[in-house]
């Protein structure tokens, strides 16, 4: 991370971060440490889990969990709150793309029902179980990541810019419903930031995306983490239900 302008906003935080073996979430879980706060790395892949943890420090946990298994997403946050006494930041990166570079009549609907499944439904119980626990408090920072996709719909993506819209519609309900707690619900709608996601994906899909952005360039990963801490911070106390858009100019509004 280049960023030096670093300080202590998170001393004595601790934060969860879905998808964090990779990619945003590393990213970010990164920037959170780096600025005092104790991370708790939440990732289906183990592996990658174990090393990411490693490569951050002392002040990083790896807990191995499915976003889309309640069982597990509900006694993992029941865990750590019980071990810290508190969760105050809850961002939920974990995701995939699903099909891509298809028509809706091309696209097979298993892989439409998937990235529902754990895009939009794995949102909501991240969403859900941060809550149950950050209500102890009635403090919290929760942030789903969403995608440009969910604002405008990218062609050839009708499952991935379905479940981010429905992330959108998500935060904008969730938020209203604590607005009165200390907790606030966001989400944040990147455009094109070269990830494993991305590598993975149909070269003239990334093409369609990337020339989109009036900034011709993609996003990187500390403008996301840079944005992201911002959110999740005490400093953003007037803001929920809102998508923040971090697209170099597609979206302006
Ligand atoms: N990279 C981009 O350009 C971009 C743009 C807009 C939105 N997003 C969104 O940001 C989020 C992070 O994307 P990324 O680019 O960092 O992807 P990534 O593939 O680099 O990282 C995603 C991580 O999520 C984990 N994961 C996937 N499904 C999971 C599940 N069911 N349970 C637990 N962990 C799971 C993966 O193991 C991986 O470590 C995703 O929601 C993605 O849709 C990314």
């Amino acid at each position: 991370m280049k960023t030096q302008l670093w300080n202590n906003r998170f001393s004595d935080q601790v934060a969860v971060i879905t998808g964090g073996a990779d990619g945003l979430g590393f990213a970010i879980a990164g920037r959170l440490i780096g600025e005092g706060a104790t991370v708790w790395l939440l990732d289906r892949d183990e592996a990658r889990l174990k090393a990411a943890a490693n490569k951050l420090g002392s002040k990083a946990h790896a807990l191995a969990a499915d976003i889309v298994n309640e069982a597990q997403i509900q006694s993992g946050f029941e865990g750590i709150y019980a071990g810290e006494n508190r969760i105050d930041i809850v961002v939920n990166c974990a995701g995939i793309v699903g099909p891509n570079n298809r028509k809706i009549t091309e696209t097979p609907t298993d892989g439409y029902e998937q990235v529902l499944r754990v895009n939009l439904f794995g949102s909501f119980l991240v969403c859900k179980h941060a809550l149950v626990q950050m209500q102890k408090r009635n403090y919290g920072r929760v942030l789903l990541i969403a995608s440009i996709a969910g604002k405008e719909g990218n062609a050839g993506m009708c499952g991935y810019s379905s479940a981010k819209a429905g992330v959108i519609g998500l935060v904008k309900s969730a938020g209203k419903e604590f607005a009165e707690t200390g907790i606030t619900i966001n989400a944040l709608a990147p455009a094109v930031v070269r990830t494993a996601l991305v590598e993975g994906m149909e070269p003239a899909q990334v093409k369609y995306m990337t020339d989109k952005i009036p900034m011709k360039r993609c996003g990187t990963l500390e403008e996301v983490a840079s944005l992201a801490t911002w959110i999740v911070s005490p400093e953003a106390s007037f803001n929920t239900g809102f998508t923040f858009d971090l697209t170099g100019g597609r979206a302006v509004y």
